[in-house]
């Protein structure tokens, strides 16, 4: 008995080949009005992805947190019974139609809805029509039991393909779109999605859905299932909700993600792996252009800087990337015009990919960030607030770019929105031309706009320009929704982010024989000014002392180092305080002389 991970397997997937053989397969012609209201999105067009979270969990975050902030959608983990198990992929491998799955029961799933509904937010379930389990026997979260190619009352073997092209029929060659289409991925059960049954049942589970309300559904390995199966489920839905379809792009494969536009919109893996290498060091200026890269419509794409497959196997940006890149390459994805809809990750810390959600899928966040091993990226400042721009923004054209150097952008959206990121080490001082109203606005990543107040930075407008300093590693960003005066000047400290970050610190400092080197500063972490509890820096290094210490995520403080002499006495550094703001993930350096 097999016991398989539900994982993307880019590397495989992606693997240029120099020979097509290119036999795409046409779709039928669309019926009318149906396909195109499938990708049909209102004016708030975020979808953020509440990985592993319970229904009970999500619909308390819809009206807490997600509803206010202006997030269109979320979309939940599977909610059919699936095979038991604590790692996460136990939710991918499916055993019954039965709602009851880890996450829930059919009426918390209901509640759920009804819930998310009422704080406007509709609702996206991952669904998995293209197979069941990979396992020879087993039972279910909800007490059914199978066996291999038999699901009693649900599947027998004849609903099941054999493709008889691989040891296993397992998927391997995927330059063959009827390998890819027919064979097992990764060796789960692969339903004959070409059957009348088999498209009957997929759909009344559907229809199932959509009857408790269910708003729209992202197709689970919708590139291991043909167009024309998924077209001929879906076309017996009784409404049309919105599609969003798994199709991982991979050089000179047949099965692209443009064979399946027709349908709905399709996940553009190509943009997430475009963000990673720019914000990576391929240098953001390469941007620019999106909708030239030969990609998908725009109109057709649901774009995403990481999911939960990718930011477990290194095929994107993930909450460890280093300095902000994560955060600023999410503002990113909410400022810029590419995609139909735009996903946001809502995760947790995992020390292995197997690893299911914390304290039974029940998702916590604090006001910014996360808790108890929760990210809750959709509450990061950064995040929540260009929610709000990008609602503001709409369909708004991109207008008055700029790019004085390869990690440095600034755009704008119309007449409504405007971005400046900095991916750079040092800060990236400017005036800013802009064709925004001469106004007073709130910098919403740094804070927002509460009563006409920034509680971040104040940015003023004046004869079609300002002037701001944008903080190293990070961004401002403005828009007509968030007007406001007053605030914090310099760098935004914003409020604390989500959990801690690791920071390195380098101080060049020389010292004679029995002197030591710490570091103390304004918060707790650094003993708050106490020398009795300031940290140690190690002279391994010496005469660079170094420290690797974890501190709270896009918090700003003050600090020294002071020099503790032989005789116990302290010798702190000259004035002024030093003064940072952490960044809100992954990890940093602070390099310096003693002074
Ligand atoms: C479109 O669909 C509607 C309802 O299904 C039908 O009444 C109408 O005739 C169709 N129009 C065309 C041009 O096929
Ligand atoms: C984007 O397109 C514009 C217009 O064709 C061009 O001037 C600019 O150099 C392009 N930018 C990049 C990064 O290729
Ligand atoms: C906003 O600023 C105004 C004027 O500066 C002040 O009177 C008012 O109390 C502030 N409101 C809040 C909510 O801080």
């Amino acid at each position: 008995m097999a016991l398989l991970l539900r994982l993307t397997i880019t590397a495989l997937q992606t693997l240029p080949l120099l020979f097509s053989l290119g036999h795409a397969i046409p779709l039928e012609p669309t019926r009318n009005g149906t396909l195109s209201s499938r990708a049909t999105v209102g004016p708030k067009s975020v979808i953020v992805q509440m990985f592993e979270w319970t229904w009970d969990s999500i619909a308390a975050e819809c009206t807490a947190f997600l509803g206010p902030a202006g997030y269109g959608y979320v979309q939940t983990s599977p909610p059919q019974e699936h095979i038991t198990g604590t790692q996460w992929w136990t939710d991918y491998q499916p055993v019954s139609y039965i709602l009851t799955s880890k996450r829930g029961d059919r009426a918390q799933f209901q509640s759920m809805i009804e819930t998310c509904h009422a704080a406007g937010v509709l609702v996206i379930a991952d669904t998995i029509f293209n197979h069941m389990t990979g396992n020879a026997e087993g039972s279910g979260v909800a007490g059914s039991t199978y066996t291999q190619f038999v699901y009693p009352g649900i599947y027998q073997a004849q609903d099941f393909h054999y493709c008889g092209l691989e040891p296993g029929n397992t998927i391997v060659n995927y330059d063959n779109e009827v390998e890819v289409w027919t064979c097992e991925l990764e060796g789960l059960a692969d339903l004959a999605t070409d059957t009348t049954y088999v498209q009957g049942r997929l759909a009344e589970y559907g229809n199932d859905l959509i009857s408790l309300g269910v708003d729209g559904m992202r197709l689970d390995a919708a590139k291991n299932i043909a167009p024309a199966d998924i077209e001929a489920i879906v076309a017996q839905f009784d409404a049309s909700p919105y599609l969003t379809q798994e199709v991982i792009w991979g050089a000179g494969q047949p099965v692209t993600p443009e064979l399946y536009t027709g349908i709905g919109n399709v996940q553009e893996f190509r943009y997430t792996t475009a963000l990673q290498s720019a914000f990576l060091g391929g240098g953001i200026s390469n941007l620019e252009n999106l909708s030239d890269q030969g990609w998908i419509d725009s109109s057709d794409a649901d774009v995403f800087v990481t999911n939960h497959d990718t930011e477990r196997n290194g095929g994107s940006l993930n909450y460890e990337s280093p300095s902000n890149t994560y955060a600023t390459a999410m503002i990113f994805s909410l400022a810029y015009s590419f995609g139909n809809t735009v996903s946001i990750l809502s995760s947790y810390e995992f020390a292995t990919t197997d690893d299911g959600a914390p304290n039974g899928g029940a998702g916590e966040c604090s006001s910014t960030g996360g808790t108890d091993g929760w990210i809750c990226q959709h509450r990061w400042a950064a995040v929540s607030g260009m929610v709000g721009f990008k609602n503001n923004v709409g369909s708004a054209a991109l207008n008055d770019w700029i790019s004085p150097q390869s990690e440095q952008i600034a755009f704008g959206r119309g007449a409504l929105g405007f971005v400046a990121i900095n991916n750079a080490d040092s800060p990236w001082s400017a005036t800013f031309s802009t064709s925004l109203p001469d106004d007073s606005y709130c910098d919403v990543i740094s804070g927002t706009s509460s009563s006409g107040n920034c509680t971040g930075t104040g940015i003023t407008i004046s004869g079609g320009s300002f002037t701001a300093s944008v903080p190293a590693r990070s961004a401002i960003a403005i828009h007509t929704g968030a007007l406001g005066t007053g605030g914090i000047t310099g760098t935004g400290s914003g409020s604390s982010g989500s959990g801690t970050v690791s920071v390195t610190i380098e101080e060049t400092a020389t010292t004679t024989f029995g002197e030591n080197i710490f570091i103390s500063g304004s918060i707790p972490e650094l003993g708050s000014w106490d020398t009795d509890d300031s940290i140690a820096l190690s002279s391994a290094d010496y005469p660079v002392w170094t420290l690797t210490i974890d501190l709270p995520a896009n918090t700003l403080f003050d600090y020294k180092f002071i020099r503790k002499e032989t005789d116990g006495s302290i010798v702190w550094e000259s004035d002024p305080n030093r003064e940072t703001t952490t960044v809100w993930s992954g990890s940093e350096s602070l390099t310096s002389t003693w002074r």
